[in-house]
Parts: structure tokens; C-alpha cells; sequence
């Protein structure tokens, strides 16, 4: 079986800038932030994307002409609707209307089926979660049908790989603590095992949101952080790896979007906002001479207003 290789896609995908953050982190640790948003859909989902459909091609799981489907708040969505795109199968996405419109018409324009799962005031719940996950695996079950998987297949952790690999790199220091907000934890995941590859081996906190706090108590929730805070532990998620999980609340990661984008210049999504905000509160913990990485996941002009 011939591999899926698209030259395209290897040089558009990866590759991202890392920048450390110069006015928000005057006196603290050094924070550095991934800036994923370079991706060609805007987010670090392309590298999983790519990673999942040239694998599946590889072991002739995937043919072209064949169909795909995931349950997906948009930002994966849309990176499996464009690499879709690129090699000829058809994408179904099974979303909702809690997540950005920009990202529903995205996958839309590349071609994807979407179907919309209606939410309750567009909030993000567990049971929402839960019925996108069976719609989809009633389509997975029709013939030709493969699906993505992307709380399971290992092919995810492969595609975050290099994220890890580009960060020692980009540093060319030790990094103290690495921190990240979990949805399927496959970015997380992923870049622990590229960071520990390339010799780094920082101390682990796994982020959620305040408002639905699954990993700290045991209790999911409403809340407005597209992609994270799922209420459930994603089976990606090695806890006893994690030194830490810290929730931290919506309200200072959308106020941190607009923060980041006025002092610093980097226009975000809410679930990176979250991610700089506890990497700042860790380098004030650990004090002036810790490195503290963290991943900017997506660009904020997917989120239109519900940004600040
Ligand atoms: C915008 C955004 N941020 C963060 C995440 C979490 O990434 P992961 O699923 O790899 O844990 C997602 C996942 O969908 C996302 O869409």
C-alpha cells in the first residue's frame, strides 16, 4: 500500500515560532509560548490531522474515495477538512452550535458535511459531549466509514511529536515546567514526548477550566473555553505522569486573550489565554530564573466576538 505523502502539507504543517513573552512576564520566570496559529488552518490540530490521515493511508485503512468522521468542537474539524481536501475523501463532522460559527462555515468551505448538534444556550456541557460522540459513532459504523479516533489513536501523539522536538530546539535551555490545557490531551501528551526525546523532562500541569473542573474534582460544568474541559478524563491523559493539574477560571483566560494581544501582539483563542495565564502564575511561583513553555493552540480571529 502505497503511503499518503502530500508535499504540500509536510512543509505547510509544523515548523511554528516560539515566542517568550516580554511585557506580561517582566519580573517572573521566563515564559515562552508554541504560536501554533502559523498551522494552515490556524491551530495545532493540522499536525494531528495529517498525522492521523497518512497513517490510516499507510495501513489501508483509508483509500481515496473512502469517508471520515469525528465528533469535533471546529478546530479539529476544520484541520480534517482541509487534509481531507488535499487527498480526496469526504469529511463528516458531527459539532454543535456552542462552538464558533467561523469554524462550523471553515469545515463547511472545505468541503465537510457538518451536522449540528444542538447545545443548551451554547454552552459546552458534558451531555452535549456525549451525544455528539454517539451520532458520530452510529456514521462510523456505516461501510467505508473511518473514524479519526482522536481520543484514541495513537497517531495523534505521533503528530504532536515534533512540537516538543521544535521547542528544545527553538529554547536551547532547560525548561522547568511544562503546561497545557486538555481536551483530548493529545497536544499534551504529544509534546511530553517530544520534549522527553529531545532530553527535556520538565515537571507536568495539566490545565482545565475552573468552570467545569473534571480533573481537579470529579465534577464537569458548563463553561466557554472551546476544545478543553471535556468532563471526563481523556484516556490520552497519563495522571500519574502530571505533577500537577490546575484549574483555572474562563473569565482571566478571555481577559488574557486581550492582554496578550494588546501587550504582546499575539491574537489568540480563550483555551491559549488559559494557558498563559497559568504559565504566569507558575513562573511567579517558581521565581526569576525558571523556563516555563506553554502552547499557543489557535489564531483569535476563529472566535469573532466572544473575545474581548
Ligand atoms: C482551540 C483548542 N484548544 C485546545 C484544545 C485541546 O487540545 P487537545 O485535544 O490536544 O488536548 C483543542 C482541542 O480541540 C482546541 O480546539
Amino acid at each position: 500500500m502505497a503511503p499518503f505523502s502530500d508535499p504540500y502539507l509536510e512543509h505547510a504543517i509544523g515548523g511554528t515560532p516560539i515566542v517568550q513573552l516580554k511585557n506580561l512576564a517582566p519580573s517572573s520566570g521566563q515564559v515562552w509560548v508554541k504560536i501554533e496559529s502559523g498551522n494552515p488552518t490556524g491551530s495545532y490540530k493540522d499536525r494531528m490531522a495529517y498525522g492521523v490521515v497518512k497513517n490510516a493511508f499507510a495501513r489501508g485503512d483509508l483509500k481515496t474515495g473512502d469517508r471520515m468522521v469525528e465528533y469535533t468542537g471546529g478546530s479539529t474539524g476544520t484541520a480534517l477538512a482541509h487534509v481531507a481536501a488535499r487527498c480526496g475523501i469526504k469529511f463528516i463532522a458531527v459539532s454543535s452550535d456552542a462552538f464558533a460559527q467561523s469554524k462550523l462555515d471553515a469545515m463547511r468551505a472545505y468541503g465537510a458535511e457538518v451536522i449540528v448538534v444542538p447545545s443548551e444556550e451554547r454552552k459546552i456541557t458534558p451531555e452535549l459531549i456525549a451525544a455528539m460522540k454517539q451520532q458520530a459513532y452510529e456514521i462510523a459504523d456505516e461501510p467505508n466509514t473511518f473514524y479519526v479516533d482522536q481520543f484514541g489513536s495513537p497517531d495523534v501523539i505521533e503528530g504532536y511529536v515534533p512540537v516538543g522536538q521544535e521547542i528544545v530546539e527553538q529554547i536551547g535551555a532547560d525548561i522547568d515546567v511544562f503546561c497545557a490545557a486538555v481536551g483530548t490531551g493529545g497536544a499534551f501528551m504529544g509534546t511530553t514526548k517530544g520534549l522527553n526525546q529531545a532530553g527535556q523532562t520538565p515537571d507536568l500541569v495539566a490545565l482545565e477550566p475552573l468552570q467545569s473542573p473534571f480533573l481537579t474534582t470529579g465534577q464537569g460544568g458548563a463553561h466557554r473555553i472551546e476544545g478543553i474541559g471535556l468532563g471526563f478524563t481523556p484516556p490520552f491523559l497519563n495522571l500519574d505522569r502530571c505533577d500537577e493539574i490546575r484549574a483555572i477560571d474562563e473569565n482571566e483566560a478571555f481577559k488574557m486573550c486581550k492582554k496578550l494581544a494588546v501587550e504582546e501582539g499575539i491574537f489568540c483563542g480563550p483555551s491559549t489565554g488559559l494557558n498563559v495565564t497559568a504559565a504566569l502564575e507558575i513562573a511567579a511561583e517558581r521565581g526569576p530564573d525558571s523556563v516555563t513553555v506553554t502552547l499557543g493552540c489557535d489564531h483569535g480571529s476563529k472566535y469573532g466576538q466572544t473575545l474581548p
